[in-house]
């Protein structure tokens, strides 16, 4: 496994393998590796001949009130990771490098997509997505990959990234993977790394609580009030106020009223001691992830 860090030399790297017309596989990371991320390597590995791991913090997309310099990191350890799942290539930049003086562009999916849930103003703001779809556009440039594989887990961003392929007509196919999990139901994720014992306990309630909305829909209710109350009461036996529970259509992100069917993202985020968590669970789609765009 190769480690480059510019811009140039993974190019330099890849140039080779662009021109055989091998299929390379890309996988965006900001570090601090668990079994989800894992997932996507080795989702990379199966369909991919070459395989690509972007390791950066992006800055871009932390806002004012999020601590950048607290977001877990360690290196050592994700190479290592990286080369054990079949990596061939980690990027790992430093922010002056994606950044230099001067940069001043953005890529930006407008509407509603970026302004709902995480996206809403109070908030991380649509400016956190503006950063997400900058930096991954960069690195959709400088590596050209077929494929590029992201998480259920982070489904607004999958949904946002998939509106941006599309208007840019990027020739990547986005590969959108399941939601990896604690033996409890807590979805993995880097910042659960925050979490005290009493709090890793009580974060749990989110994935139950999208466990009961998806009983209330099985059991014939057709109503979103309905079916989010149940929801809502796994998180308030934990104490827990949720930034949003709710339901919205995959297309669009457009709130729904019923559950008729077609597939709806039920979507939450809540604060759990130092850590902001995100889960969601699509109901009514083929296989619980957000469809392709269409
Ligand atoms: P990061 O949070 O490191 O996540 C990298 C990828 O891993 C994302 O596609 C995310 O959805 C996926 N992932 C995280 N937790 C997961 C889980 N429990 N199961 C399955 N996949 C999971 O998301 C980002 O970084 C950044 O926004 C990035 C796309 C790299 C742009 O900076």
């Amino acid at each position: 496994m190769k480690l480059v860090r510019t811009a140039a030399e993974l190019r330099a790297e890849l140039d080779p393998a662009r021109r055989d017309g091998r299929a390379i596989g890309l996988v965006p990371t900001m570090g601090a590796l668990h079994a989800g991320h894992l997932s996507l390597l080795d989702a990379a590995r199966e369909r991919c001949d070459v395989v690509v791991m972007s390791l950066f913090v992006n800055p871009t997309q932390f806002g004012p009130g999020e601590d950048i310099d607290a977001y877990p990191r360690d290196e050592a350890r994700d190479l290592e990771l990286a080369a054990a799942h079949g990596v061939d290539l980690v990027y790992a930049p430093d922010p002056a490098e994606v950044y230099p003086a001067g940069f001043a562009t953005a890529v930006e999916v407008s509407g509603s997509l970026t302004r709902v849930l995480d996206g809403d103003p109070g908030r991380r703001g649509s400016e956190h997505f503006r950063g997400v779809t900058t930096v991954v556009a960069k690195l959709f440039n400088a590596v050209g990959p077929r494929i590029a594989f992201f998480g259920q887990k982070d489904a607004q961003q999958a949904i946002v990234l998939r509106r941006m392929v599309r208007d840019l007509e990027f020739p990547i196919e986005i590969e959108v993977m399941p939601t990896v999990r604690a033996a409890d139901g807590l979805a993995l994720s880097s910042r659960n790394a925050y979490l005290d014992d009493r709090d890793r306990r009580r974060a749990a309630a989110l994935s139950r609580a999208l466990g009961a909305v998806e009983r209330a829909v099985a059991a014939g209710a057709t109503s979103v009030a309905e079916a989010l109350a149940a929801g809502r009461a796994e998180l308030e036996a934990e104490g827990i106020e949720p930034e949003y529970l709710e339901a919205r259509d995959t297309d669009g992100l457009d709130p729904v009223q019923s559950f008729n069917g077609r597939p709806v993202l039920v979507a939450v985020a809540a604060r759990v001691g130092p850590a902001r968590l995100i889960d969601n669970v699509v109901i009514g789609g083929a296989d619980g992830r957000v469809p392709p765009t269409e």
